[in-house]
């Protein structure tokens, strides 16, 4: 299991956490994800890996409750535990000298581009970030995005925060003002990672987005995540998450990410209106699980010291 070392909202419905996972925080690389559930019966989401501390062994993920699951997890907090973790997952970000790279992002996808940021600008570009958010209590690590980049620009769509408008008003801008753009890269609702994909095609600017497809193993298997390129079809899993912007059939991904609209619906609606029950049962869960672990370490401990063969012969022979 993994312990929540802290967790602190972010944001309207937006909350962090940094999670105990050594083995993960020692691999990480920008633009990878893990896949947690939260108990035995729960279903398996995946979230991009935030940053990572190799020495405390943490790694530090960002969730924006939009369901059932992402809810479940946002109710919980420091000292908490999450069942399991998978990862780290997909493959890292493309990191090079392209110039000047413009990293797009709406909502908590900042907290999703920031490690690439951070990456690329160490590797010598000029990194001009677009912050995109519904409204001011939505912008999330604005001193990070300003860290990370070299030019910062926040857009909020009622113009509650920064300037008015959405991300793709500020790069058609930089683009009409004579700014040569080398890279983009755009994480965030797939109309706006279409959107992007739509200006900079045309303009043939490199340009790479990270699909948020629906995932459940993360290992290629179940075909779930599966997405279109052009005549190919490839898992975002293992393949991505991060794709050239002009292959991408992004009416077939919307399609696909709708397809348990109802579903997801209908379990979000009955787990607000039993929350207090439905956290009481995961919290017996996670404790059932610690209760377990700790008689398996006592009996390990027991069979160090009596010499009476290890405890997997006691349990599994
Ligand atoms: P639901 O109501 O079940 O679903 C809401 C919508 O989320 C669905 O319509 C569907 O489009 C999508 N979704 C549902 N189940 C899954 C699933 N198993 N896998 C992927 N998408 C699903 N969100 C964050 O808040 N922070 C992140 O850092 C982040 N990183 C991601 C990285 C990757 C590689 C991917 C593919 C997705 C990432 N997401 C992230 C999105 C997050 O996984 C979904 O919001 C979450 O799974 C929704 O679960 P739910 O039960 O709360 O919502
Ligand atoms: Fe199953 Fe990608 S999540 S193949
Ligand atoms: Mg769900």
């Amino acid at each position: 299991m993994y312990r929540i070392v802290e967790a602190r909202s972010v944001g309207l419905n937006i909350k962090q956490f940094v999670v105990e996972a050594p083995r993960i925080a020692r691999k990480q690389r920008p633009g990878q994800f893990i896949i947690l559930r939260l108990h035995e019966k729960g279903e398996r989401i995946p979230l991009t890996i935030k940053s990572s501390d190799p020495a405390a062994g943490t790694v530090t993920i960002v969730v924006q409750a939009v369901g059932k699951t992402t809810s479940m997890l946002c109710e919980l907090n420091t000292g908490d535990f999450i069942l399991d973790m998978v990862g780290p997952l997909g493959h890292p970000s493309e990191i090079s000298n392209f110039g000047t790279a413009a990293i797009i992002a709406g909502s908590v996808g900042t907290a999703m581009a920031l490690p690439t940021a951070h990456a690329l600008k160490d590797a010598g570009n000029q990194v001009v970030f677009i912050e995109g958010a519904r409204s001011k209590e939505m912008v999330v690590f604005e001193d990070e995005v300003r860290s990370a980049s070299t030019e910062t620009h926040i857009m909020t769509d009622d113009g509650s925060y920064g300037e008015h408008g959405l991300v793709t008003k500020k790069l058609n801008e930089l683009i009409a003002s004579g700014r040569k753009i080398d890279f983009v890269l755009a994480v965030g609702p797939v109309p706006m990672m279409r959107a992007v994909a739509q200006i900079t095609g045309p303009l043939g600017i490199k340009t790479m987005v990270s699909l948020n497809s629906i995932m459940v193993d993360g290992t290629g298997m179940c075909g779930g995540c599966r997405v279109v390129l052009g005549t190919e079809s490839r898992f975002a899993c293992v393949d991505g998450p991060e794709f050239d912007a002009s292959k991408v059939n992004f009416e077939i991904l919307m399609q696909r990410n709708a397809m348990y609209r109802d579903k997801e619906c209908a379990s979000l609606t009955h787990f607000k209106s039993h929350k207090d029950e439905e956290m009481a049962l995961l919290r017996a869960d996670i404790a059932q699980k610690e209760a377990d672990i700790a008689q398996l370490r006592a009996e390990l401990a027991a069979a160090e010291n009596d010499g009476a063969g290890s405890v997997e012969e006691k349990h599994y022979v």
